[in-house]
């Protein structure tokens, strides 16, 4: 009887068990990173993670239940149990994959630069903001944040709790540059039209995003491996993409 115990508590699935009793899946993204993961006006949460997130619990018949948390607690949560996936633009990084499972990438892009129009005649490339007389905004924990600290060690880097806090600081004029992923800064371009930002017109690094499993559910991983490896086979991957960049 010991023995049996103990050999159902060692299931390849347990995060999946809790799954399937609930009849509900968690899934974790903040909220500050269109179109990946965004509030709409009316507080409906939307974007292409959220969709991912719809598809996938629609598949397994139960219900999604979406945890918005900022960006930096993301992992910890996962780890914690407080949330069965992270959706949410997360590069898959070798130091990130230590902790988590990564699924995909269901995207591939890379760190761009958002800055005001005048700022742009001067600047060539991202290094030339490597000067201790300017400042760079980033969002705190993200790759956007490693990148900036290795490549402009001479600039002054403020790293703000999302991308919102960033932004702003960026149009008030308290940083001359902010670094986010490529997709993010091209479309604050359009929608800050107005305040005259405009983006790096290409991304200075290779970031595939995924989706992080719990570590230690290989049944789960193996879901959320076949669900994007299907989705990306049949086309409805590149139908999604297409909802939300139109070219
Ligand atoms: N891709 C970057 C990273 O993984 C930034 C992701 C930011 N995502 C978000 N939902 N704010 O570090």
């Amino acid at each position: 009887f010991m023995t049996l115990a103990l050999a159902s508590a060692a299931l390849a699935g347990p995060v999946m068990d809790r799954i399937v009793k609930k009849g509900e899946l968690v899934v974790g993204t903040a909220t500050d990173y269109p179109p990946f993961n965004f509030k709409a006006n009316d507080g409906t949460i939307m974007g292409l993670d959220v969709d991912l997130a719809k598809i996938l619990a629609q598949a397994i018949k139960v219900k999604l239940k979406i945890e918005v948390i900022p960006f930096p607690k993301l992992l910890e949560a996962l780890n914690a149990g407080k949330v069965d996936l992270v959706i949410s633009g997360m590069t898959m990084t070798p130091e990130r994959n230590t902790k988590a499972y990564f699924a995909g990438p269901y995207f591939v892009t890379g760190q761009g630069a958002l800055m005001k129009g005048d700022m742009m005649q001067k600047i060539r490339d991202l290094t030339d903001f490597n000067k201790p007389e300017y400042t760079v905004a980033v969002n705190k924990g993200t790759t956007g944040e490693t990148t900036v600290k290795q490549l402009l060690p001479k600039a002054k880097i403020v790293a703000y709790k999302d991308n919102e806090d960033a932004l702003k600081a960026l149009l008030a004029g308290k940083a001359q540059v902010m670094v986010a992923d490529f997709p993010y800064c091209v479309l604050a371009s359009f929608q800050y039209k107005a305040d005259n930002l405009a983006a790096l017109q290409k991304p200075f690094t290779f970031e595939p995003l995924g989706v992080a499993v719990p570590a230690n559910d290989s049944l789960l991983q193996n879901m959320v491996d076949n669900y994007l490896g299907t989705l990306t086979a049949g086309g409805g991957l590149t139908e999604l993409k297409a909802r939300w960049f139109k070219q």
